[in-house]
C-alpha cells in the first residue's frame, strides 16, 4: 500500500530530514583521520537529543546505533565502534531522526584525509547517480525510471549496483513501500505520484556487484573487499521536479570534500 502524504506531513517530514542533515554536517567537522566511528556516534546522538528528536536507527530491529558507519568494503549497517579512521579511507554515514511521528532518514559518504583519485571518482559518481535519479522522480514516471537512471549513470562509469538494498517509502516507518530500487527498466514499476516521499539511496561498488553480510547480523560489505559508495536523501514526488527534504548543503559549508 502506497501512503500519500499531507502538506502537513510533508513540513514534518522536512523538519526531520533536515535534522538530520544538519546532524550530518555536525559529523562531517569530526571527521579526519584518528577519530573512531563511536565519536562520530555519540555527537550525532547528542545533536539529535538536543533539537528535540531521538535517533531513528536506535532500537530499530535491535539496531545498536545512532549512526551506520560503514568503511571502505563496508556497503551499509556498518555498526560504530572503537575502530579509527585513516588517511585514505572513505565512510558512509547514515542517519535518522524520529520526531512528531515521522522520520528522517539521510547518508554521505565521506572522504577521509588524501583519498585515491579512483575511490574519489567512486564517491562523485554514486552521489551524481542520486541526483540523476531525483530528476526522474516526477509524477507521471515510474519507479523503473528512477532505478534505470542511477544505474545507467554508475555503469557508464564502470561502476556496479548492488541489487539486494533498495530505497524506499519514508513517514510513521522508516521502511514504507514502495521499494526503490537502484536499477530497473524505464516505464516499468509502480506509478509516482505527487506526495509520495522516498528514499532514493544508491550503494555502487568498484567492483563486483555482490554483497555478504557479517556475523554481527548488520555489517554488509562487497563480496571481493573493493570499495561501495553511499548516498541517501529523501525526496517528494511533485509535478515538474521532485522537492528534496533532505540536504547536502550544511555538509558541504563545513568543508569541501571535494565530491
Ligand atoms: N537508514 C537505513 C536506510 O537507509 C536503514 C538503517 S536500518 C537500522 O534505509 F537498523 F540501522 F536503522
Ligand atoms: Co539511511
Ligand atoms: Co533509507
Amino acid at each position: 500500500m502506497l501512503v500519500y502524504k499531507t502538506e502537513e506531513e510533508i513540513d514534518i517530514l522536512r523538519r526531520n530530514n533536515l535534522l538530520v542533515s544538519k546532524t550530518l554536517a555536525e559529523v562531517a567537522k569530526l571527521i579526519k583521520p584518528g577519530v573512531t566511528t563511536l565519536e562520530l556516534d555519540k555527537r550525532a546522538e547528542e545533536f539529535i537529543r538536543d533539537n528535540g528528536a531521538v535517533p531513528g536507527f536506535l532500537g530499530y530491529g535491535g539496531y545498536p546505533n545512532t549512526l551506520c558507519t560503514s568503511i571502505n568494503d563496508e556497503v551499509v549497517h556498518g555498526i560504530p565502534s572503537n575502530r579509527v579512521l585513516k588517511n585514505g579511507d572513505i565512510v558512509s554515514v547514515d542517519c535518522g531522526t524520529f520526531m512528531e511521528g515521522f522520520y528522517g532518514d539521510t547518508a554521505y559518504t565521506f572522504p577521509v584525509g588524501e583519498v585515491k583519485d579512483d575511490v574519489m571518482n567512486l564517491i562523485k559518481t554514486t552521489k551524481e547517480s542520486l541526483f540523476k535519479g531525483i530528476d526522474n522522480a516526477i509524477d507521471g514516471l515510474r519507479i523503473g525510471d528512477v532505478g534505470y537512471a542511477v544505474q545507467f549513470h554508475a555503469e557508464k562509469a564502470g561502476f556496479s549496483v548492488v541489487r539486494e538494498m533498495v530505497g524506499h517509502g519514508l513517514g510513521r516507518d522508516m521502511h514504507e513501500s514502495p521499494e526503490v530500487p537502484n536499477y530497473g527498466k524505464r516505464g516499468r514499476g509502480i506509478k509516482l505520484a505527487t506526495g509520495l516521499v522516498i528514499c532514493i539511496e544508491p550503494m555502487i561498488n568498484m567492483g563486483s556487484k555482490y554483497i555478504k553480510q557479517d556475523n554481527d547480523g548488520w555489517t554488509i560489505r562487497t563480496i571481493d573487499g573493493k570499495p561501495s559508495a553511499h548516498f541517501e536523501l529523501a525526496i517528494v514526488v511533485r509535478k515538474e521536479k521532485a522537492e528534496i527534504l533532505s540536504t547536502f548543503k550544511y555538509i558541504e559549508e563545513v568543508k569541501n570534500f571535494g565530491i
